[in-house]
């Protein structure tokens, strides 16, 4: 089958489409044939190795992906998963981590996954919108649901607002009744976050965000008032301190990564003085997966798709990714 395939670290020019071997179904696998892979902002990190996580090589990108069952395992009921059911993989598995990071990813005709790690996409729905949605969307209900309680009427700003994670806290937010101040780094996605419902948005490349809080909110003060309520932080490295700054008392921060950097340091000053919490996020449950796709069936929430490229073209897909070229998510046809 075709696979695109990194051999070692490095650029995007490491990616070759090749042809390796068909995966061998196990017991409680199945054999899910392709129909859309997406490529999400982890993917660069491990081709560039600027994670601590070991990854196997020869390695496949992608922990997103959309297809049909065309084999199952032998103690798999069949009546349970009929060859032709339209799925999408939940991509952390148990004993072998995550799928495109330390498993085999999507970026290929067929992927072997656990039928456990199946969840059934809901008529209607089609393989791109499908395979954009677990990784990005899955993460964004999280944050902004469960561990984030984003509430009516609460200002939200979300830094990195024009990447996968980006759009769908945008529109999750929105969804809840927020009032949303987005950052991005381009004059053209400025705009696409305001066509998304963005109230107030902000181009990190000219304009200074705490400034640009400040004068919009005011300055936050701890006898009440000023800036906003929710910082959603997934760029860490210099963002990190500066967004303390933009919350109001009482304010949270809710993190789920750290693009530009975890080395991020601290003034705890503002934790204490502006009564701060800062919240975790990790991952998403097969039911937030199904969740999404159940929004985005009715139209809920519409996936954000900046492109869909062929497979042969993971390389270049990657790159835009890297260059910060991408509004939404990139989405891959074998
Ligand atoms: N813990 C979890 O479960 C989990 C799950 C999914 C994702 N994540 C993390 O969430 C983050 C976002 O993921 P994603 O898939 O949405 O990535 P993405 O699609 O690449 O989007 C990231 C956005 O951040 C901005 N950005 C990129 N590089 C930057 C840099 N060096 N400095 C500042 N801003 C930068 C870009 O927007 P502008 O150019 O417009 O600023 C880009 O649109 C990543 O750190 C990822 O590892 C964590």
């Amino acid at each position: 089958m075709k696979a695109a395939v990194y051999h070692q670290h490095g650029g995007t020019e490491q990616i070759r489409i090749e042809d390796v071997p068909a995966p061998v179904c196990g017991p409680r696998d199945a054999i899910v044939e392709v129909r859309a892979a997406a490529l999400n902002g982890f993917d660069p990190m491990m081709l560039m190795k600027t994670t601590g996580l070991k990854t196997p090589l020869p390695m496949v990108p992608a922990g997103d992906a959309a297809g049909v069952i065309v084999e199952l395992g032998a103690e798999v009921d069949p009546t349970r998963w009929p060859l032709g059911t339209a799925v999408t993989i939940y991509p952390m598995v148990s004993d072998e981590g995550m799928t495109g990071e330390t498993r085999i990813g999507a970026c290929s005709e067929y992927i072997r996954i656990p039928v456990a790690n199946l969840v059934r996409m809901p008529d209607g729905l089609g393989f791109e919108d499908a395979a954009s949605l677990p990784i990005a969307y899955g993460t964004a209900l999280r944050m902004m649901r469960v561990r984030g309680r984003i509430a009516a009427g609460e200002k939200v700003l979300i830094w990195g607002a024009t990447g996968g994670v980006g759009v769908a806290c945008v529109q999750l937010a929105k969804a809840a009744g927020a009032e949303v101040i987005a950052c991005g780094s381009a004059a053209w996605k400025l705009e696409r976050l305001r066509q998304l419902g963005a109230e107030v948005v902000i181009d990190t490349s000219i304009e200074n965000v705490r400034e640009a809080v400040w004068q919009r909110f005011g300055k936050p003060s701890t006898h009440g008032g000023g800036g906003v309520d929710v910082v959603v932080n997934y760029i860490g490295g210099d963002t990190w301190v500066e967004s303390l700054k933009l919350l109001g008392p009482g304010g949270r921060m809710v993190t789920c990564g750290a693009t530009a950097g975890y080395a991020t340091g601290n003034d705890v000053r503002y934790i204490w003085s502006y009564e701060l919490t800062i919240i975790g996020s990790n991952g998403w449950s097969m039911d937030d997966q199904a969740e999404v796709l159940r929004m985005a069936r009715g139209r809920e929430i519409e996936p954000v798709i900046h492109a869909v490229r062929p497979l042969a073209e993971t390389g270049a897909a990657m790159q835009e990714l890297i260059d910060r070229k991408v509004f939404g998510k990139v989405v891959l046809v074998p």
